[in-house]
């Protein structure tokens, strides 16, 4: 079979960065750019990053667009950086990239690519969604040109980790995520719930290590500070994999339990600004707008998500 082809709309974010690594060691997929969005940091550092993990990976031929500075209404809050530092990565120092962000804006670029070729394109969205709004508003046509499209983002049962009710991805752009939820592409919904239960432990990063790789090192520093905030803050010793488990819904879906639902997003500025919610009983009477994950075999996922990045390491990365 073909391997999916894919574009990751992201703001790297040390999740992020591994998303990226995932993608580029699994065979099942192929990566062919990113998008950049503002969210766990500025949109500067979130565009480097992602350039100088690409060429840490020996991918720099891959396309980085730079995309939106700030979310439609709210601001740009802080909460990123006390996960993932302030450079984004943790304690990885990458050099400065050599390469440089396409001159085209994210939203031109991706009306252009999902246009160019319709039905072909899976976008993933790891980060705030406001580049894809954007791009829906601008050229609506993109919706039914779209394969798929995979987000990690959202609460469902569980609570949020941002607000007690809110997941960040959405919480950070939730008018982004209520025009996206509401525009008729095929979504596959990765969020909190299944994204706490794959948990990358200080023992998985050791074991990677063995690997005499700058991957590996890299691996090492940029969850360093990650995993300080989870010990702090959430009392357990690792990290969640949330961004990375998109890549499953690609390559290993049977570790997943998916239910469709209607889901919405609260935009009412209150308490529960950027809760997502599913309607369970069908109250509202309408039809699911996409696939929910709701249960994941997480130590499973995180076995394959080592073993693919030993492989990476082992290629002499
Ligand atoms: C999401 O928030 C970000 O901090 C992570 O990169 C992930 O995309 C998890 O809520
Ligand atoms: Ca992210």
């Amino acid at each position: 079979m073909n391997p999916s082809r894919i574009i990751i709309d992201t703001d790297p974010g040390v999740d992020d960065a591994l998303t990226f690594l995932f993608a580029l060691a699994s065979p099942e997929i192929q990566l062919e750019a990113l998008t950049t969005v503002c969210g766990n940091i500025g949109i500067e550092k979130t565009t480097r990053n992602a350039l100088a993990v690409l060429e840490l990976a020996h991918a720099s031929h891959i396309p980085v667009a730079r995309g939106c500075a700030l979310p439609l209404v709210s601001t740009l809050g802080k909460a990123g950086e006390a996960v993932h530092g302030t450079s984004g990565i943790g304690e990885a120092s990458l050099p400065e990239p050599k390469s440089q962000p396409i001159h085209q804006h994210a939203i031109d670029y991706l009306i252009e690519r999902i246009l160019a070729e319709p039905g072909e394109i899976t976008l993933f969205t790891i980060g705030p969604m406001t580049n894809l709004a954007l791009a829906i508003r601008k050229e609506p046509r993109i919706v039914p040109s779209l394969k798929e499209l995979i987000i990690m983002g959202g609460a469902i049962r569980q609570g949020g980790n941002v607000t007690p009710l809110a997941e960040f991805n959405v919480h950070a752009d939730p008018h982004a995520a209520h025009i996206v939820f509401h525009a008729g592409i095929p979504i596959t919904l990765i969020p909190l719930d299944v994204t706490y239960k794959c948990l990358l432990t200080s023992a998985d990063v050791e074991r990677l290590n063995r690997i005499d790789s700058p991957i590996a090192r890299f691996v090492r520093d940029a969850t360093a500070t990650y995993m300080d905030f989870y010990r702090k803050y959430e009392s357990f010793d690792g990290c969640a994999l949330h961004d990375p488990l998109t890549i499953a819904a690609i390559i290993a879906p049977e570790l997943l339990t998916f239910e469709e639902h209607h889901v919405d997003v609260d935009i009412s500025g209150g308490v529960g600004n950027g809760n997502t919610f599913a309607d369970f009983m069908n109250v509202a009477k309408k039809p699911a707008n996409m696939k929910v994950a709701l249960d994941v075999r997480g130590r499973e996922f995180v076995e394959l998500f080592i073993e693919r990045m030993e492989s990476l390491c082992r290629a002499g990365l």
